[in-house]
């Protein structure tokens, strides 16, 4: 059987860390990190998602300030409030939660947060020294899931690494930091050719490309470590509810060394890398 990789476990660790991270820096006389989050408009997910973040940063002590605006609040406006946060000092992390209304130009926005403050490292800066291997801030899922594999995995030198899936935020930084642990690394996508005999070859799989039980069991080598980002809300025929499934078939996958759930598994450490990058933040702005 694979060994399930619990995610909501090792999620409860990093925010130990973090939290051991924030009193350290306070015995030291420095600035409580702190962390915004900007929320525009009333979407339903959105404001679920900015509530957890705000409520994770209770628990670890770092202080939290939520900005909201009206759906209809100007492009001007919104690169305003930004202006005015990345001069602030006590103010070391800035989110502004994603989706944005079509009026504003979402880019634009996401480059006028300064790259320091870019906790979720969406910034072209940010993205620029991860692809270089020159530090900066990691995006949250992807740094999340470099951190469940280190669980599982002794040795990365040399390991064949497969990332299914091409996006900004998931396949692209997976795929640089797999490189920078010296893994050979192969970015495939639903497109690609002969995706299951390219997976057969890996030591491990990051399966970020939002389908549904992509990864069948035959995919997946003896001993082979699955971190499946994939997060897809289905109904279930039996039940007749909703329920969440990932991009691998995970009961057919237990040949394998190990293998994250979802949920549990990748979810659960977003929120704590997000509170693990603003400690960064903030230490590194202190100097
Ligand atoms: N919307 C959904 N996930 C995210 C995230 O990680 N960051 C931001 N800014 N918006 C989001």
């Amino acid at each position: 059987m694979a060994d399930i990789i619990d995610g909501r476990a090792i999620a409860r660790q990093l925010d130990e860390k973090t939290k051991t991270q924030v009193d350290e820096m306070l015995a030291a006389g420095m600035t409580r990190p702190g962390l915004v989050v900007i929320l525009v408009g009333e979407d339903g997910a959105s404001q679920v998602y900015v509530r957890r973040k705000i409520k994770a940063c209770e628990k670890v002590g770092i202080n939290s300030i939520e900005h909201r605006l009206p759906a209809d609040a100007s492009q001007e406006e919104l690169l305003a409030l930004i202006d005015q946060l990345n001069k602030d000092p006590e103010v070391h992390g800035i989110l502004c939660q994603v989706p944005l209304p079509e009026h504003i130009d979402t880019r634009l926005v996401l480059r006028s947060i300064s790259p320091d403050k870019d906790v979720d490292g969406f910034h072209p800066v940010n993205v620029g020294r991860l692809s270089t291997g020159t530090g900066g801030i990691v995006p949250c899922t992807p740094l999340g899931v470099m951190i469940l594999l280190q669980s599982v995995v002794d040795d990365f030198v040399g390991k064949d690494a497969v990332v299914i899936g091409k996006s900004n935020i998931v396949g692209k930084p997976v795929a640089n930091l797999l490189l920078d642990a010296e893994c050979t690394v192969t970015v495939t996508h639903i497109y690609t050719h002969n995706l299951p005999a390219i997976c057969r070859k890996a030591d491990i799989i990051v399966a970020a490309a939002g389908a549904p039980k992509l990864v069948k069991g035959d995919w997946v080598k003896d001993g082979a470590v699955i971190i499946d980002v994939g997060i897809t809300r289905i109904m279930d025929e039996e039940t007749g509810k909703e329920k969440l499934v990932g991009d691998v078939a995970f009961d057919e996958v237990q040949h394998a060394k190990a293998v994250t759930p979802v949920p549990g598994g990748v979810g659960p450490m977003t929120i704590a890398c997000l509170l693990a990058n603003t400690v960064q933040a903030a230490r590194a702005l202190q100097g």
